[in-house]
This record gives C-alpha cells, sequence and structure tokens, in this order.
C-alpha cells in the first residue's frame, strides 16, 4: 500500500462527516435510492459467471443486489470503512448471498489486471479529489478485463448543478462542482477508456441531477494510467 493512501486509510478512519452506516441505510430507504442501484444493474447487464466489482460499496446494498439479480456472478465490493463493511456482510449473509467484502481504497485496487467484467461505482465519486478520481480511473482501467466495462452512477453531469437538498447538506461544494459538465468524461478519456459516455440522467428535487456514465476497456489500448507487468495481490 502506498504512503498516501496510507494517510488517506488513517484520515478516513476518523472522519467525522461520514455518517454511521445504520444513518445510512435509513436515508438511502427514505430517498428511494434502490431504485438507482436497480437502473445501474440493469444498465451493467451482469452475466452469469461474471466477475463484478464494486469500488465505494459502503454498507453493500448494491452489491447484494447485483448477486441476487445474477445468483451466477462472483461479486467483490471494496470500501475503506471499516463500519460499513461489516454491516455490509451482515446484510449479504442474512440474505444468504456470497458477496466477498475487502477493506481498501479505489485508487489503489488490491486486484490483478483484467481481473474483473464489470466495475460498478454508485454515489461514490463525488467523495474523492482531482487526483484520487485520476488513480481511480486508473485502476478501473487496469483491472477490468479487455470487453468489460465501467458502470458509475453519481450526482452531476453535463447539464448538472451542484446537487440537490441532500447533496448539498451531506458535501463538500468543490469536489461537487469536480462532477459537473464533461469533467468526468474526460478523466475517464485520459484514463484510457476509448469512448465514455453519459448514458442517461435524473433529476430530483431531493438529489439534483443524477448521471449514469459507462465506459467501455474495449479498444485494448490501456491509457497512460496502464500498469504494465504490475500484477496486484490475487483477490
Ligand atoms: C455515499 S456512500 C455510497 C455507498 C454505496 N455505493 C451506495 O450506493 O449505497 C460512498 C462510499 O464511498 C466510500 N469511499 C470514500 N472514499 C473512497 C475511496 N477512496 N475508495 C473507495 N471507496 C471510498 C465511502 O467509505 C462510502 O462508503
Amino acid at each position: 500500500m502506498g504512503a498516501k493512501v496510507r494517510e488517506h486509510r488513517e484520515a478516513h478512519s476518523h472522519a467525522k462527516h461520514d455518517p454511521s452506516p445504520l444513518v445510512y441505510d435509513s436515508v438511502f430507504r427514505l430517498l428511494g435510492l434502490g431504485s438507482y442501484h436497480k437502473a445501474l444493474v440493469e444498465r451493467a447487464d451482469v452475466r452469469e459467471g461474471q466477475r463484478v466489482l464494486e469500488i465505494g460499496c459502503g454498507t453493500g446494498n448494491l452489491a447484494v443486489l447485483v448477486r441476487r439479480l445474477q445468483a451466477g456472478a462472483e461479486v467483490v465490493g471494496l470500501d475503506p470503512d471499516p463500519r460499513s463493511l461489516a454491516r455490509a456482510g451482515r446484510k449479504a449473509g442474512r440474505a444468504g448471498l456470497r458477496v466477498r467484502f475487502d477493506r481498501g481504497f479505489a485508487q489503489e485496487l488490491p486486484y490483478p489486471d483484467a481481473s474483473f467484467d464489470r466495475v460498478l461505482s454508485a454515489f461514490m465519486f463525488h467523495h474523492l479529489g482531482p487526483e484520487e478520481k485520476r488513480g481511480t480511473l486508473r485502476e478501473v482501467r487496469r483491472v477490468l478485463k479487455p470487453g468489460g466495462s465501467l458502470h458509475l452512477l453519481d450526482f452531476g453531469g453535463e447539464n448538472g448543478h451542484s446537487g440537490g437538498l441532500m447533496a448539498r447538506l451531506s458535501h463538500r461544494n468543490e469536489l461537487l462542482r469536480d462532477n459537473l459538465g464533461e469533467s468526468v468524461l474526460a478523466l475517464m478519456r485520459e484514463a484510457g477508456f476509448a469512448d465514455p459516455a453519459e448514458e442517461a440522467s435524473r433529476a430530483t428535487r431531493a438529489l439534483g441531477r443524477v448521471t449514469y456514465y459507462r465506459a467501455d476497456a474495449s479498444s485494448g489500448q490501456p491509457g497512460t494510467g496502464w500498469r504494465e507487468g504490475e500484477d496486484g495481490q490475487s483477490p
């Protein structure tokens, strides 16, 4: 693990602004965020036998849903927050669904090159600073198999504003601003995704604009972030 990531991990474990996993799940239900997850999983079109990674899985709602909708997929959720991961593990256990949860940061994924068919991300990208966003997209590109794809859902988007009530109450404005306009697509291109696109967006009073992005790793032409020959730990 790099020194920067270690520092971040230390800072994250003391993050006071993060809601408790229980509060997060209550807000999640209240705002009906499950419907956003369902749409993301449908867009990702996960098939039997595929390996799926969710980065920033929090309390595991999306990762568990993927496994519920596609029992033949192998699902891994990754997050730096141990409390959320513990809750996620209990949730999967109660549902009798096998999902693996790992502790780690999206900008330093502990997985080998070309080891996942799909990478999913929901309501997580706006938590990252500009360098973390770059690092995360490079890592996602690295761990995706040729023909694999990233499906990302977050506040903002090309025609977005800086988030609805919920987003503004709970997040720093400069991080939300980073998600506006073309910036997410530009970062995806920079990371080596050939033709990333905004697939859809929805706007509500509570959440502001929420956008679905898709980026394919089909070109076989990794970007500058491709760490040739550098294997991560075996998942
Ligand atoms: C708003 S929650 C979303 C959780 C889940 N994806 C969902 O849709 O319910 C954002 C999550 O991103 C995680 N996160 C923040 N920084 C991260 C990083 N650098 N790498 C991976 N996850 C991160 C947080 O710990 C938190 O669990």
